[in-house]
């Protein structure tokens, strides 16, 4: 691993996409599965940056569809590193539909666990992260709290 460490705020992503007709549901709202989709990329794309590496998502925790998006809506992902450990990142990805004044109403969140790979597909070391804000700082102890409830969870087979 040649990069020590990485800020937050330099391997944060933000992707927008307008809901079309191809993505939504039967319902008319947009396709869980495509938004499910869309925040992966994302997740991955934070692990990328990173890492430098090639990164698979490990798990999805926390996943919550808070409120429907439909056509035409204007919708506005971020992904941001929120820890590290050994091997694997957490990366808090939300999830915001954007109105024509700019102003965004959360409509998903979700915690991605990815894991970096070696040039053999082996979990290798990720660089350190940064904190800089209190808000980061916050989110770190709060991601420590998820992980211990991921590894029981893992451990006890659920
Ligand atoms: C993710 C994967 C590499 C973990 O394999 P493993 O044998 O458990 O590997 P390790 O024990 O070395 O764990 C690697 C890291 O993943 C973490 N991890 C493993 N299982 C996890 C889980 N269920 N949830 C969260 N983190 C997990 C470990 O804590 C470890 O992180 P750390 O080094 O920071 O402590 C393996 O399960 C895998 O390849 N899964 C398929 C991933 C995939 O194809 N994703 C979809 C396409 S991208």
């Amino acid at each position: 691993m040649s990069i020590k460490s990485k800020k937050v705020s330099e391997t944060m992503v933000q992707t927008v996409h307008m809901v079309r007709p191809n993505h939504l549901n039967a319902a008319g709202r947009l396709f869980g599965g495509m938004l499910m989709q869309w925040i992966d990329e994302v997740a991955g794309l934070v692990g990328k940056r990173h890492t430098h590496m090639n990164v698979i998502t490990a798990s999805v925790d926390n996943l919550r569809f808070l409120r429907g998006a439909y056509q035409r809506d204007v919708v506005v992902i971020i992904g941001k590193v929120t820890y590290v450990g050994n091997t694997s990142m957490e990366v808090k990805v939300d999830t915001y539909k954007e109105s024509l004044e700019g102003e965004r109403t959360p409509i998903n969140h979700a915690y991605f666990t990815m894991v970096a790979l070696d040039e053999n597909d082996k979990p290798t070391q990720v660089p350190r992260l940064e904190l800089e804000t209190d808000e980061e700082r916050e989110e770190w102890e709060r991601a420590k709290k998820r992980r211990e409830i991921r590894m029981m969870r893992k451990e006890e087979g659920f």
